[in-house]
């Protein structure tokens, strides 16, 4: 199914070709890239600190605007024009290390936020149908926070919150899904909940996900495909059976 060669993909959902990212000041924080993502798989963006994931998976939404190059989506083509992008984010679930949640509002206020972009602004101004907020409901049992709908957030832990976010990319409907260190900032045993949660909701749902993540334990669990980076240059494209001691060096540098 998958042709991995040069970065080609058959049956790419979201394709970059050409891509390259200088931001302003001169870092070069992303080296001129081809790289296609396939339907259905949990692709892993690895690498240390400051090796270019972030800026890899901001291109794909254009959230950082690539310096030359450009990103293609199926049904949508080139995201040339406004009309592009904004069907492309529409479609697009974003979840974020510091899961961006509004504290003083309930799980289930957070995860209907995330609808409202599927509104007009004026629509959006009057309570969303029942038919939201039981789709709300239904992503909420999905991550197994149901009982917590009518909390506030800033009262669950780290964990619930990172599920809530989940929760809240989910109930857009996605076609694609983009998280970038969603476990940075969480204990093991719930970057493990967390990660699972992620994976499993995807492959149910045949939705692509690209994560980013520096801890290389997470990428060989979770992960179908991993491509590793390093300072700006993508080093390593494989399932995670193939990440042998040589393409670690090449990540992580020759002490790892
Ligand atoms: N907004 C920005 N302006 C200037 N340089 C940036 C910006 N964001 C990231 N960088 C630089 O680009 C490089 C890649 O950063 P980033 O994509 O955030 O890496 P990672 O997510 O792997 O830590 C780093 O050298 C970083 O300092
Ligand atoms: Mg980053």
């Amino acid at each position: 199914m998958l042709d991995q060669t040069a970065g080609l993909v058959r049956n790419a959902f979201v394709e970059i070709e050409g891509v390259e990212v200088v931001y302003a000041g001169s870092t070069q924080a992303l080296k001129t890239t081809d790289l296609a993502f396939a339907d259905d798989s949990v692709t892993v963006l690895l690498g240390p600190s400051g090796a270019g994931k972030s800026t890899l998976l901001r291109v794909l939404n254009h959230l950082v605007r690539p310096t030359r190059g450009r990103v293609s989506v199926r049904d949508i083509g080139a995201l040339e024009t406004n009309r592009a992008l904004r069907d492309h984010r529409r479609q697009t679930g974003m979840i974020f290390q510091q899961h961006q949640l509004i504290g003083r509002l309930t799980a289930l206020q957070n995860v209907l936020l995330g609808r409202i972009g599927h509104y007009s602004f004026l629509r959006s101004l009057f309570p969303l149908p029942d038919s939201e907020r039981r789709w709300a409901l239904d992503c909420l049992a999905r991550v197994g926070l149901f009982e917590k709908a009518l909390e506030r957030c800033d009262a669950l832990s780290g964990g619930q919150q990172q599920r809530v976010g989940i929760a809240r990319a989910i109930a857009q409907r996605p076609k694609l899904v983009l998280a970038d260190e969603p476990v940075a900032s969480l204990d093991p045993a719930s970057s493990d909940r967390v990660l699972s949660l992620l994976r499993d909701i995807c492959r149910q749902d045949r939705i692509p996900a690209i994560i980013s993540l520096h801890q290389l334990d997470y990428a060989r669990t979770y992960a179908d495909r991993i491509v590793g980076l390093s300072q700006g240059a993508i080093v390593f494209d494989g399932p995670p059976s193939d990440l042998d001691s040589d393409s670690l060096a090449r990540i992580y540098g020759p002490s790892a």
